[in-house]
C-alpha cells in the first residue's frame, strides 16, 4: 500500500485546515478526516479517530485554532465566553488523558491573561491560539525523541548493572507510537531508539535489542491494529501476542525455550501514560496495571538481579498531573458495551483485497459487560518513569515528580 503513513496529525500553516488519519480504518485503508471545527474534534475524539493522550491534546488544540479561523473568515462572530465554554465542553470528549485538559486550560488562561476585558473574539485572539497549538504540535516532537533517548540509556545503563549480555526482547501494551503523538512516540519511540542504537548489528554493548512483544490490547485493539503497523511499517522484529498470554511467554522465554525461533528473555515491559499524578501512580490502557504486577511477580521468584524486568512508564510533562496527589481520584472512562461484545473490521477478500465494513459479534446478545479503557499501575510496581526531562527512579520508595 503505497498511502501508508504514520503521520496521524495534518496541520497546514498557510491554510490552517487539519486532517486526520481515520485510525479506525487502519491498518487496512488510510483515510484522512478534515477537521473544521470544535464539533468535529469532539466527535473525531469520542469515537476515536484519533486517540492516544497526546495526540487528542493536539488535535484539540488545533480544532480550537481552526474553529476560531473557519468563524473569523464567515463572518461569524464569537464571543470570548462562548469560545471558553466550547472549549470546556471539548474537554469532556475523554476524561481520562489529562493532556487535553491541560492544554485546554492553559489555552484558557491565555484568553483570560491577555483579553481580560474583551468581549468578541477577534484576529488577536487566533493568532494566541494559532501560536499556541503549533507550539504543541512541535513540542511534542521534540520531546518524544528526547524520551527515546533517555528510555535508551536507561536501558543500558540497567543492562550493564545487571551484567545481562545477549539478545533481550520488550513488550509494550495499546499504541503509544507515532499515531498517538505527533510522531515517534513515547514507549514505542523508546523501542524505536532501541531498535536504531541496540540492533545487533549495531550495538557496542555486550545486549543487543532483539524483538518486541506487542500486546493485541483487548477490547479495541490498539496493539493489533496500530502498534504491529508501526512496527511492520519501520521494520523492527516483533510477534504479536493476546493480552492473556504474557505470563506463558515470559516463562516460556525465561526456561531457554524459543518462541517462533527466537529466545530472548522480555528484560523491559514498557507502557505509555494517560495521566502520572503526584505519587507516581500511572493511569494507562486496560491491563497495564496487570503487566506490572506480571513483572513484579516475575521479578520476585527470579534466580538473580540479571532475570529482573524492569516496568517503564514513558510520557512527557504533559501527561504528568501534579495537581491530583494519588490514582485513587483518577476518572477511569467507561466504554460502551459493544466495544467488548462485538469486532468492527473489513471482510478480507481471499486475493487480499479489502471489501465492505462489518461488525460481528462475539459475546452472547444483551449481555451485562463492564468496558473501563484505563486501569492505574500503582508507583510501588513501576521501577522508572520516563520523560523528555530524564528517566526518574524511586528514591526511598517515592517518585519526586
Ligand atoms: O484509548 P486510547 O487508545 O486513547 O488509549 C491510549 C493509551 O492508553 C496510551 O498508552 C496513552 O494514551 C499514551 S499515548 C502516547
Amino acid at each position: 500500500m503505497s498511502d501508508r503513513t504514520l503521520q496521524a496529525i495534518k496541520f497546514s500553516k498557510e491554510n490552517v485546515t487539519l486532517d486526520i488519519l481515520d485510525q479506525l480504518q487502519l491498518p487496512y485503508s488510510t483515510v484522512f478526516i478534515p477537521i473544521k471545527s470544535i464539533q468535529d474534534a469532539f466527535d473525531a475524539i469520542k469515537s476515536m479517530q484519533v486517540r492516544g493522550a497526546p495526540a487528542i491534546a493536539i488535535v484539540g488544540a488545533f480544532a480550537i485554532t481552526v474553529d476560531t479561523f473557519n468563524n473569523l473568515k464567515a463572518g461569524i462572530s464569537k464571543s470570548v465566553s462562548e469560545l471558553l465554554q466550547s472549549i470546556d465542553y471539548l474537554v469532556t470528549s475523554r476524561p481520562t488523558a489529562v493532556n487535553l485538559s491541560n492544554a485546554c486550560e492553559e489555552i484558557k488562561s491565555l484568553i483570560n491573561e491577555k483579553f481580560e476585558l474583551q468581549l468578541i473574539v477577534d484576529q488577536e485572539v487566533y493568532e494566541v491560539l494559532f501560536e499556541y497549538s503549533v507550539a504543541l504540535h512541535e513540542d511534542d516532537l521534540a520531546n518524544n525523541y528526547k524520551i527515546g533517548s533517555n528510555g535508551l540509556n536507561y536501558i543500558i545503563e540497567t543492562l550493564r548493572a545487571q551484567q545481562f549480555t545477549g539478545p533481550f526482547s520488550i513488550m509494550t501494551v495499546c499504541n503509544t507510537g507515532s499515531l498517538a503523538t505527533s510522531g515517534h512516540g513515547t514507549a514505542l519511540g523508546i523501542i524505536r531508539t532501541v531498535h536504531e542504537q541496540l540492533s545487533k548489528l549495531k550495538t557496542k554493548e555486550s545486549f543487543w535489542f532483539e524483538t518486541a512483544y506487542p500486546l493485541e490490547t483487548r477490547p479495541y485493539n490498539q496493539g493489533a491494529k496500530l502498534t504491529t503497523y508501526e512496527l511492520q511499517y519501520e521494520n523492527i522484529p516483533f510477534t504479536m501476542i493476546c493480552d492473556n498470554m504474557v505470563t506463558s511467554l515470559i516463562s516460556t522465554l525465561r526456561k531457554g525455550e524459543k518462541v517462533k525461533d527466537v529466545c530472548a528473555p522480555v528484560k523491559f515491559i514498557i507502557a505509555g501514560a494517560d495521566r502520572v499524578v503526584k505519587n507516581g501512580d500511572s493511569a494507562n490502557k486496560i491491563g497495564t496495571f496487570q503487566l506490572a504486577a506480571i513483572a513484579n511477580y516475575f521479578n520476585t521468584t527470579s534466580a538473580s538481579e540479571k532475570e529482573h524486568i524492569k516496568f517503564i512508564i514513558a510520557a512527557p510533562n504533559t501527561t504528568i498531573d501534579r495537581q491530583t496527589p494519588c490514582g485513587d481520584q483518577i476518572v477511569i472512562e467507561e466504554r460502551p458495551s459493544n466495544e467488548l461484545t462485538t469486532l468492527k473490521g473489513p471482510v478480507l477478500t481471499s486475493d487480499g483485497s479489502v471489501g465492505e465494513k462489518m461488525t460481528v459479534g462475539v459475546a452472547t446478545p444483551g449481555i451485562q459487560v463492564w468496558n473501563p479503557a484505563f486501569d492505574v499501575a500503582p508507583h510501588q510496581l513501576i521501577d522508572c518513569i520516563v520523560t523528555e526531562e530524564r528517566a526518574i527512579e524511586k528514591i526511598n520508595n517515592e517518585f519526586t515528580l
